[in-house]
């Protein structure tokens, strides 16, 4: 076993009232891919070294809903798990509910609050409290491309939707699917964000997606974005229906596809695989401005039990540890929450996250993910995926496609 690089502090002990407890934890996420899976194996090995006996609970099913409703089963039945993966608003509707623990004592021992920036410290507060410990940063606004399709076809990564469009029509002349998707609703509401950051803007984006506005929500350019997903639907294959998005990314790796849009946890998958970003695939953020952040984070639910507080304290000191950041970021293909883990060891696609994200911070650009429940509360969001993904499974018109979004979202207000 790896020898202990962390000592659970005392004082988290003394709060959790758990001296003498060896710490317990359930733990229910959803990382059940290859990249996903080699990730949270870094945090199960490190709570074994600091002595915590992790059992795993793993809901498949990418983007967390059945997650999210396995969860929702435990909690009503009275029987939540000690950790859960949830992350945006989401923890705050939870703490509404009163069932999530109290973590400030961790968080103000490890100085929290002087490591995260002030966005990701923000979601993971409740009322003046910490509730929750965030994991990473993944960027959702990413298309990933297969190197050797890309250069046999004269292709470089496009800059525009026109160039993505252009690109697409000389891939499938030539017999290569251009896009590989998954039809799962929460894989076009994916690529429906990142079209919309493009065409929208950040403004844009955040009038519509944030603040709910309704003349965003059914301005022209909201009918382009509508207009771009009919498009891109052309260049999906016929067999996406009920596709896994690790499935989509391996038709990339092996060259039935050219090029999928998703967020960086696709990185995991082509790391997982040995294959090297710049060589074997290449990443760029989609065409447009701005940056599509997706934080994911642990709460932690109020559960009694010594040896499961203890296990709560001992996750949650671990979670934002550096050592932790560094290595579980390196595989799932996202960057460290922690503003001080040096990227010496990340790879290309991970700097110019970083670089970009805080660029976007400056520049009033960096905005929550609605797709990955990062901007809205589960309601509204759940809402305009459904409209969504109801236009790109029909020939619904651009035009009725805004007039349903904007009602969508008001009956769900
Ligand atoms: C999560 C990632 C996860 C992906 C696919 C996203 O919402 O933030 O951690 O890898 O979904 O399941």
């Amino acid at each position: 076993m790896k020898k202990s690089v962390y000592a659970v502090s005392a004082f988290a002990l003394c709060v959790a009232g758990a001296v003498h407890a060896e710490p317990q934890a359930e733990v229910l996420h959803y990382w059940t891919s290859g990249g996903e899976a080699k990730s949270v194996a870094v945090l199960q090995e490190e709570f074994a070294a600091n002595g915590g006996t992790w059992t795993d609970m793993p809901v498949a099913g990418g983007g967390g809903d059945a997650a999210g409703t396995a969860l929702r089963a435990r909690v009503l039945s009275g029987n939540a798990p000690t950790a859960a993966q949830i992350k945006g608003p989401a923890i705050q509707e939870w703490y509404e509910e009163g069932v999530l623990a109290d973590i400030s004592a961790v968080a103000e021992e490890n100085g929290w609050a002087d490591v995260l920036p002030a966005s990701i410290a923000s979601h993971m507060q409740c009322e003046g409290t910490w509730c929750a410990a965030p994991v990473n940063v993944h960027r959702v606004d990413w298309i990933w491309a297969n190197a050797d399709v890309l250069a046999a076809n004269d292709i470089t990564m496009p800059t525009t939707w026109e160039e993505f469009n252009a690109a697409a029509e000389k891939l499938q002349a030539a017999g290569i699917i251009p896009l590989a998707h998954g039809g799962q609703a929460w894989q076009d509401a994916t690529v429906f964000e990142a079209v919309a950051l493009g065409l929208l803007g950040p403004d844009g984006f955040r009038k519509a997606f944030v603040e709910l506005d309704q003349d965003a929500l059914t301005s022209d350019e909201m009918i382009a974005v509508f207009d771009q997903m009919r498009v891109l639907r052309g260049y999906v294959d016929p067999n996406f229906p009920g596709r896994d998005w690790n499935l989509a990314t391996a038709m990339v790796m092996n060259g039935e596809a050219a090029f999928q849009v998703m967020g960086d946890w696709a990185k995991g998958e082509f790391l997982a695989a040995g294959k090297t970003p710049g060589e074997d695939f290449l990443c760029a953020s989609t065409p447009g401005e701005g940056f599509l952040y997706n934080v994911d984070s642990f709460a932690m639910f109020d559960v009694d039990g010594d040896d499961k507080k203890a296990g709560q304290a001992l996750l949650a000191e671990l979670i934002v540890g550096t050592k932790f950041q560094e290595v579980f970021n390196l595989n799932k293909g996202s960057i460290p929450a922690r503003v001080d883990v040096a990227l010496d060891a990340f790879d290309s696609c991970a700097v110019l996250s970083a670089e970009d994200m805080n660029a976007s911070s400056e520049g009033g650009s960096l905005l929550p993910s609605y797709a990955h429940g990062m901007a809205l509360r589960g309601a509204q969001s759940g809402a305009i995926t459904d409209v969504v993904t109801s236009h790109f499974n029909s020939d619904m018109s651009s035009e009725e496609a805004v007039q349903q979004l904007a009602s969508a979202v008001l009956n769900s207000l």
